[in-house]
């Protein structure tokens, strides 16, 4: 089974996910996808040799990266890091076939703007005493698809977002490979 990642941002989720598979037979990590020229999770695909395919939004609105995928033959999707909604045609070509890691406990904290750090400060401001991580499918309405797993961790009132952030990723490197595994599996 070949899988895409998209990304945005440094990629640290997808370098884990793709070392993750380099001891796996029969799923492999085949394609990097980015719409940012400059982000640092390009630099992470060529040291772990990895193609990687960088787009525009028209690009990725008019079918054009649906073709890139269907060239390559990928048979799942994963959002990683990945800040744009995913257009109709990628999500009528790959039902049930894209799952996006959220750093929050949807429904709560979700949404566009609850992204890098702001998610987290936002969760320091509510007072929450528990943030985690929610593994979804991806549909349409984004944060909205089937939930396919959450974990949680404590937040105490006197974190700092970036002390929330950093049990966040420490959640996501635990356990976004692994569920991705499972999913993959199945299908
Ligand atoms: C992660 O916290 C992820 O949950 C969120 O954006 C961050 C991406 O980090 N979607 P990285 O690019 O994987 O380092």
């Amino acid at each position: 089974k070949k899988i895409a990642i998209f990304a945005s941002g440094s990629g640290s989720n997808a370098q884990k996910i793709v070392e993750h598979f380099q001891s796996h037979s029969e799923i492999e990590v085949s394609l990097l996808l980015c719409n940012k020229p400059e982000a640092y999770c390009l630099t992470r695909a060529k040291n772990l040799n990895i193609p990687s395919h960088v787009f525009t939004r028209p690009e990725f609105k008019s079918g054009e990266v649906l073709k890139v995928l269907q060239d390559n033959e990928i048979d799942f999707i994963v959002l990683a890091g990945f800040l744009w909604l995913v257009p109709e045609n990628l999500v009528e070509a790959f039902p049930d076939r894209i799952i996006n890691i959220h750093p929050a406990l949807l429904p709560k904290f979700g949404g566009k703007g609850m992204y890098g750090m702001n998610v987290h400060q936002a969760v320091v401001e509510a007072g929450e005493c528990e943030s985690g991580i929610t593994i979804h499918y991806v549909n349409a309405q984004y944060d909205e698809g089937q939930v396919i797993f959450q974990a949680t961790t404590k937040v105490s009132p006197e974190d700092s977002a970036e002390d929330v952030a950093q049990k966040i990723h420490a959640l996501e490197y635990k356990h976004f490979p692994a569920v991705i595994q499972q999913v993959v599996e199945k299908i």
